[in-house]
């Protein structure tokens, strides 16, 4: 058994026992209180998971096992000092809850590196969608058909019982994630670069190597697909993404499905896609004002006739933020290190200054600030990577990280299959007290 499978075995039972303690004595205690309106606009605040990787302040925003992004970037092991955080060593983090050390980061690099192999019938149902599917469904085929190597699978039919479905589940994860570059890059070459694919460079890192699979090797870029990685990873449990992998691994569907329902969330416009739909707006915003460097007051104009068109700003809002994000501010930082004169990243700097006022204005809106992927796509198109319906399968292979760590936490805490009750709107009216 590899030190961190023993470690995480080590820790899963005292958080285990802890958890069935909470359950057993305080279980009767209640937290907060249901109203109609959570009930029926999305349960937002209700506090219904148990997450253990990350939680979200509306205020302070993310922060990972405690740490937030600029804690991160300066305590998770990173290459060189001017480098930004290496997302192993997050992934690391958020499955042990143990700040590593380089030796950590590169046991389990080490480890990935020899799970990183993409079956050819992988390849083969890749290969056979049409050319013109949407990356993100390319994305979501691909990780179901690796369910076919499921170790967690093969555990339960050989007749594994409850407290053991955390071991075989960890080796999914494992093999998941070493293999997770390879299925996006190679979704990423195929569409864009007529199949003529890279294979991996074993010296790299998981996230430069990813970079060099689509293509592109450049250290600069390296450092902006650790930084991507990074940031993307986790956003509590209530998330789409996070909460459909835990709602669908609830059901003791194998990591791959769960993750792959994941994803189909993932792919929503008021989620992940929004960083693709940020890249087509201002394209569109740049065509109709025709010219590649609007002013402010062209870009307030219309930002007015989208919001009149009764669409929203991409970009913009949170269902639990109500300040600028800190994943925004990590790569606008990044941005005015590396990409100083950058017209689309001058346009994306100017939305900041214009958007907020706006949205704050129409009232309705709780948070006018703007969130990741504000800023995602601007920061890819400026290293050439401007295949924008590819950027939600970036954001994908990072969240990966988090929820599939708390995918095993899951398994681990032997927690149960999540359901909960519905009402009628004759129940509702009822509980209202209208007659
Ligand atoms: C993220 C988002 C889905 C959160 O939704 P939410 O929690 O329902 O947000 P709110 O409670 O503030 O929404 C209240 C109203 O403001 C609207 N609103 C929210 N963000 C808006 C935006 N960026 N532009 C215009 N209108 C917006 C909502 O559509 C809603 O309108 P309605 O009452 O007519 O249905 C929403 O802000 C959004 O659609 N943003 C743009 C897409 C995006 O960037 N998604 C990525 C999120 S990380």
């Amino acid at each position: 058994m590899s030190s961190i499978k023993k470690k995480f075995a080590e820790k899963a039972v005292p958080v285990a026992t802890e958890v069935k303690t909470l359950l057993k004595d305080y279980g009767e205690k209640e937290i907060g209180k249901v109203t109609i309106e959570s009930m029926i606009s999305g349960m937002k605040g209700l506090p219904i998971l148990l997450t253990l990787t990350s939680k979200l302040d509306p205020q302070e925003g993310i922060r990972f096992r405690g740490y937030s992004i600029p804690e991160l970037q300066e305590k998770l092991p990173k290459l060189s000092a001017d480098d930004e955080p290496l997302p192993e060593g997050l992934f690391y983090l958020m499955l042990l809850d143990e700040l590593p050390a380089m030796a950590d980061v590169k046991e389990l690099a080490d480890d990935w590196k020899k799970r990183a192999v993409l079956p050819d019938y992988v390849k083969k149902v890749l290969d056979a969608t049409p050319p013109d599917s949407a990356p993100m469904a390319d994305f979501a085929i691909g990780i179901i058909t690796l369910s076919n190597e499921s170790e967690f699978v093969k555990a339960y039919n050989a007749g594994a019982g409850k407290k053991d479905y955390w071991d075989s589940t960890y080796e999914d994860v494992m093999n998941f994630l070493a293999r997770l570059p390879l299925v996006a890059a190679y979704i990423y070459r195929k569409h864009y670069h007529k199949g003529n694919h890279i294979p991996a460079d074993p010296n790299l890192d998981w996230s430069a190597n990813l970079a060099h699979m689509m293509g592109y090797d450049n250290p600069e870029i390296y450092k902006l697909f650790r930084l991507y990685l990074t940031i993307h990873a986790d956003h509590e449990g209530g998330n789409v993404s996070a909460h459909t992998t835990h709602l669908v691994g609830s059901a003791l569907s194998n990591p791959f499905y769960s993750y792959a329902a994941g994803m189909l969330g993932l792919a929503g416009p008021l989620h992940g896609y929004a960083n693709q739909e940020v890249i087509a707006w201002i394209q569109d915003m740049i065509k109709e004002i025709g010219t590649a460097t609007p002013s402010k007051e062209q870009i307030h104009d219309f930002c007015e006739k989208t919001i009149a068109a009764g669409r929203v700003i991409p970009g913009y809002g949170h269902a639990v933020l109500r300040k600028t994000d800190p994943r925004f501010s990590a790569q606008q930082e990044f941005a005015a290190k590396y990409a100083k004169g950058d017209t689309f990243i001058q346009i994306v700097n100017d939305l900041y200054e214009v958007v907020p006022p706006i949205l704050g204005s129409i009232g309705k809106i709780k948070n006018p600030w703007p969130n990741v992927d504000a800023y995602s796509g601007s920061l890819l198109m400026h290293y050439n990577i401007k295949e924008a319906p590819f950027y939600t399968v970036l954001f994908g292979v990072s969240r990966a990280l988090g929820v599939l760590a708390s995918l095993l936490w899951d398994r681990a805490l032997g927690l149960n299959i999540e359901r909960p009750s519905s009402f009628t709107l004759e129940g509702y009216k009822k509980k209202a007290g209208i007659e």
